[in-house]
């Protein structure tokens, strides 16, 4: 079928089987190769894009659903030559050892700055009353859908503690 797909404000058009994740049809059609497979069922967060804001495991869910929808994708944050200041605190607190969960992990850590400063609760602040700053055991919580085999989190938090300065 065909299908209009919006990524970091470009427009696409494609024709895809119903059956294709939105994970595949970036990395595979839109070689859009910053999104990473790593377990591809839900469980490591190295394909995390944003849709609408929202943090979205692309392997879990079918490019079909997002005709509407604005996705952004590590692509959509910084450039090479200009990094995003969570990118480039990523480097300076060595958030990262193999890259491989990377572009996941800050596509997650900008929308989780963005939930936290929303006033979005999480199991550590189950109220707006609760929500101090992001601390460690904060940011521990909200990023605990990505993994890093590698172990890079200390890094990972205090780049994301940084940022939310
Ligand atoms: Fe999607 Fe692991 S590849 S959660």
């Amino acid at each position: 079928m065909k299908i209009s797909l919006s990524v970091n404000g470009t427009q696409h058009s494609l024709e895809i089987e119903p059956r294709v994740t939105l994970l595949d049809a970036l990395r595979d059609r839109l070689k859009l190769t910053g999104s990473k497979k790593g377990c591809d069922h839900g469980q490591c967060g190295a394909c995390t894009v944003m849709v609408n804001g929202r943090r979205v495991n692309s392997c879990l869910s079918l490019a079909v659903m997002h005709e509407d929808d604005e996705i952004t994708t590590i692509e959509g944050i910084g450039t090479p030559d200009e990094l995003a200041r969570l990118q480039q605190n990523f480097v300076e607190c060595d958030g990262y050892q193999c890259g491989y969960c990377t572009p996941g992990q800050i596509v997650s850590a900008k929308a989780a700055i963005e939930e936290a400063k929303a006033g979005w609760p999480s199991y550590v602040s189950p109220t707006l009353a609760d929500m101090g700053e992001l601390d460690d055991e904060e940011i521990a919580e909200r990023m605990s859908g990505n993994l890093c085999r590698c172990s890079a989190y200390p890094g990972i938090r205090q780049a994301i503690a940084k940022t939310a300065k």
